[in-house]
């Protein structure tokens, strides 16, 4: 059984529906927090069986301790975890407290359970403003922009401190970059609560007409159009990039990480035209002032994954936002949405 914790999430869902395609048995330890349990009917709609779920604080040892006695569990795919960069400014305590907390109380199940594999939902924020794109996983990480991001760092030292205690033990550490895009199903997708910080989400919230227009920020950055350029990835591509770190994980020992992007930039306006050719919708923006925190290019050197995970991204942009736009066009609510 390969437990998957805040599987109930976009990452988590996408990449549920990769392992049970794969014929892998899968738990889904969730909250729900941040997540609707409608995830499963559609998981179960997609692949033809359910996934295993465990409702569940993933930094409660007691609840999680119950999960770890009942089931056989061979992998740990960690997911849980707060990720709003601007709360994460807001509520410091928080974010460390659940982010390091579900990290933590994970390793100990581990060790006291004889688990041995764990693969880390980390991201690209880890690296500093030292690191010059297209980054490589050598390049200097920290200090990081916000808390969200330490937490990441600090979760990815906290994982690498136990493999080298446990000889026994293997884990990847995963830096995404920018998820976007849907299953082609569209029935599982990115549904943020509230106004979406990220930019996919709030274009499909203009296109769906919940939102009246996108406000770029900023035009006046050094690169082809002066908006910000992004890595932007698939998740079902992502999914897959787990998939291979799983095969990873059964076949080695030891602590690694690898990016997990395309190689190849997009502009914010690059973006809005893939997306307006992809769904015949026009999208009206409107430049505004750079946001606090971003920076210009975020691109990764994506030759490790490939070298170490023989993975690479296979979706282009007019597939991340054509299934971006059906997802949404499908979902005009989200998972609230009444079928
Ligand atoms: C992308 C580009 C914005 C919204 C963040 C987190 C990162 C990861 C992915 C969790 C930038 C521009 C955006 C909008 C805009 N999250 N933009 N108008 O900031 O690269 O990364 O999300 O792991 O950790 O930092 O992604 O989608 O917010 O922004 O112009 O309404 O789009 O300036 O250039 P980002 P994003």
């Amino acid at each position: 059984m390969i437990l998957l914790t805040g599987g109930a999430g976009y990452i988590g869902s996408h990449t549920a529906a990769e392992l049970m395609e794969r014929g892998r048995d899968v738990i889904i330890a969730d909250d729900f927090s941040n997540s609707s349990p409608r995830v499963i009917d559609r998981l179960e709609r997609i692949c033809g069986r359910r996934p295993a779920v465990f409702e569940a604080d993933v930094s409660d040892h007691s609840a999680m301790e119950e999960l770890f006695r009942r089931e056989k569990i061979e992998a740990v795919i960690h997911f849980a975890g707060y990720k709003a960069v601007g709360e994460s400014v807001q509520k410091p305590v928080q974010y460390y407290k659940n982010n390091l907390g579900c990290t933590l109380n994970l390793l100990e199940l581990m060790a006291e359970h004889g688990v041995k594999s764990i693969i880390f939902s980390s991201s690209a924020t880890v690296y500093g403003p030292e690191a010059i794109p297209p980054y490589t996983e050598d390049m200097r990480t920290g200090p990081c922009a916000n808390p969200y991001g330490w937490s990441k760092l600090m979760s990815e030292e906290i994982i690498r401190g136990a493999a080298t205690a446990r000889p026994e033990m293997s884990a990847m550490l995963l830096r995404y970059f920018n998820p976007i895009g849907a299953h082609p199903s569209g029935l599982i997708g990115e549904d943020p609560s509230g106004i979406p910080n990220n930019l996919m989400p709030y274009i499909t919230k203009v296109a769906v007409g919940k939102l009246e227009r996108l406000n770029v920020f900023g035009d006046d950055y050094p690169t082809p159009d002066g908006t910000g350029v992004r890595d932007y990835i698939h998740v079902c591509d992502l999914a897959a990039g787990h998939a291979a770190a799983l095969d990873w994980c059964e076949t080695h020992t030891g602590a690694d990480m690898v990016n997990l992007g395309t190689g190849r930039g997009y502009t914010v306006l690059e973006v809005v035209r893939a997306f307006e050719k992809a769904s015949g919708i026009p999208i009206p923006y409107v430049i505004a002032p750079r946001r606090d925190g971003d920076i210009p290019v975020l691109l990764a050197d994506t030759k490790k994954a490939e070298r170490v995970l023989g993975w690479t991204a296979k979706h282009g942009i007019e597939d991340m936002c054509a299934d971006s736009w059906r997802w949404q066009k499908c979902n005009p609510e989200g998972y609230a949405t009444e079928y």
